[in-house]
């Protein structure tokens, strides 16, 4: 059984202007020990399909859809088992959450909280396993009694790992873990999330819109754009060999030099990614499409077959799908004309040794 499954997963955020669905039908699944890569450019909905797995949404949220923890049904959880999922089955490291860190709390106590919250450890055990975890992300122990302001970006980004890795969850949810640090920072804390999730047999999504990190890292991706998964597959492939062109685009995509922040651009891609609250119709990548045919402004698109343990949502893999049938069916037919001719040719093949045989029974007999 998977770890978790996704099933027809959607998220409306109601505003005052209407409902913006950010979230429209996402089916994934992630089985124990391996990484799910989720990439794709801001406004994808990426952030909202992670909080959505641990019920961490504003109440503003409608959640649909069916999400499954271990077997678990987590949109009928009880607030009390969701408190106990969250950080000790599952934990959860957002984007630029090292200012999150409590600056007038000392590092150590701040890693320590969720063990004595959830009544994993005593003060001296939690003590312990502080040291224990801090070594984990690359940190002396001393640094236990630090505040925040005494750390680098890439030390309090360590230090959130050794947070969400506290309680041993079986799952960690990393929500663009590296945005907001430089460039050999971001490098360092990648191999050490690789490195833990690998050690530990920890299962993880990783969040970004940088799909080379994703590669490198995750087994499987899921590239989202407007919402929906438009192309799902093992990372190398989906990375090397997309099926989907606005993954094309983001493979192919480069930051910009100097600024740690920025989106990576899609490259060829122009325009920018849809409203959601306007979508456009069809394929809602039409309009930014450089393989866009006539039909696909009312194209009703869905995640086609495009590989073994792989779809991607574009009418070319359709369309390929259906030439290889048609294929497939012209060689059997091909197949089957042979093997009439083959049939014939045995059947008289079959006659005239059957005459022989005749012949031969007729010469015994007689
Ligand atoms: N609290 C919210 N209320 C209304 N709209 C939101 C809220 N949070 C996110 N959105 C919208 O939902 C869409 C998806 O956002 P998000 O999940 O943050 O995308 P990503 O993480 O891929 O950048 C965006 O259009 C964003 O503006
Ligand atoms: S369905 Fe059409 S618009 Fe959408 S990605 Fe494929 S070619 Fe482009
Ligand atoms: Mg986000």
């Amino acid at each position: 059984m998977s770890l978790l499954e996704l099933d027809d997963v959607s998220v409306t955020y109601r505003i005052a202007s209407g409902e913006v669905p950010a979230v429209r039908g996402v089916s994934l699944s992630l089985d124990s020990g391996m990484a799910l890569g989720v990439a794709g450019e801001s406004g994808s909905g990426k952030s909202t399909l992670a909080m959505a797995l641990l019920r961490l949404l504003p109440r503003d949220a409608r959640v649909g859809g069916r999400i499954l923890l271990d077997g678990d049904d987590v949109l009928a959880m009880t607030w009390g088992r969701l408190r106990a999922v969250r950080w000790a089955e599952a934990s959860i490291v957002f984007q630029g959450a090292q200012h999150g860190l409590n600056p007038v709390r000392r590092i150590g106590e701040q890693i320590a909280e969720p063990l004595l919250v959830h009544d994993l450890a005593k003060p001296d055990a939690a003590r312990k396993r502080v040291a224990e975890l801090l070594e984990q992300v690359g940190l002396p122990a001393w640094r236990s009694r630090s505040y925040p302001h005494e750390l680098s970006g890439g030390q309090r980004q360590r230090v959130m790992i050794a947070m969400a890795l506290a309680c041993s969850p079986r799952l960690i949810i990393a929500d663009e873990p590296t945005t907001a640090l430089d460039v050999m920072v971001q490098a360092q804390v990648l191999t050490l999330i690789k490195e833990l999730v690998a050690e530990q047999g920890i299962s993880l999504i990783m969040i970004s819109h940088d799909l080379s990190v994703l590669a490198d890292v995750c087994d499987r991706l899921a590239v989202m754009y407007a919402g929906r998964v438009v192309e799902h597959g093992p990372s190398g492939e989906v990375f090397h060999e997309a099926r989907h062109p606005y993954s094309r685009a983001l493979a192919a995509a480069f930051p910009t030099v100097g600024d740690p922040l920025s989106r990576m651009a899609p490259k060829g891609l122009g325009g920018d990614p849809p409203d959601p609250m306007h979508l456009p119709s069809g394929c809602s990548f039409h309009p930014r499409c450089p393989v866009a045919l006539d039909e696909c402004p009312s194209l009703d698109v869905e995640l086609w077959p495009a590989g073994p343990g792989r779809t991607a949502a574009c009418v070319h893999v359709r369309s390929d799908r259906a030439l290889g049938a048609a294929d497939a069916a012209d060689s059997a037919d091909a197949a089957d004309s042979a093997d009439a001719a083959d049939a014939a040719d045995s059947a008289d093949a079959a006659d005239s040794a059957g005459a022989v045989g005749l012949v031969g029974a007729e010469e015994e007999a007689s």
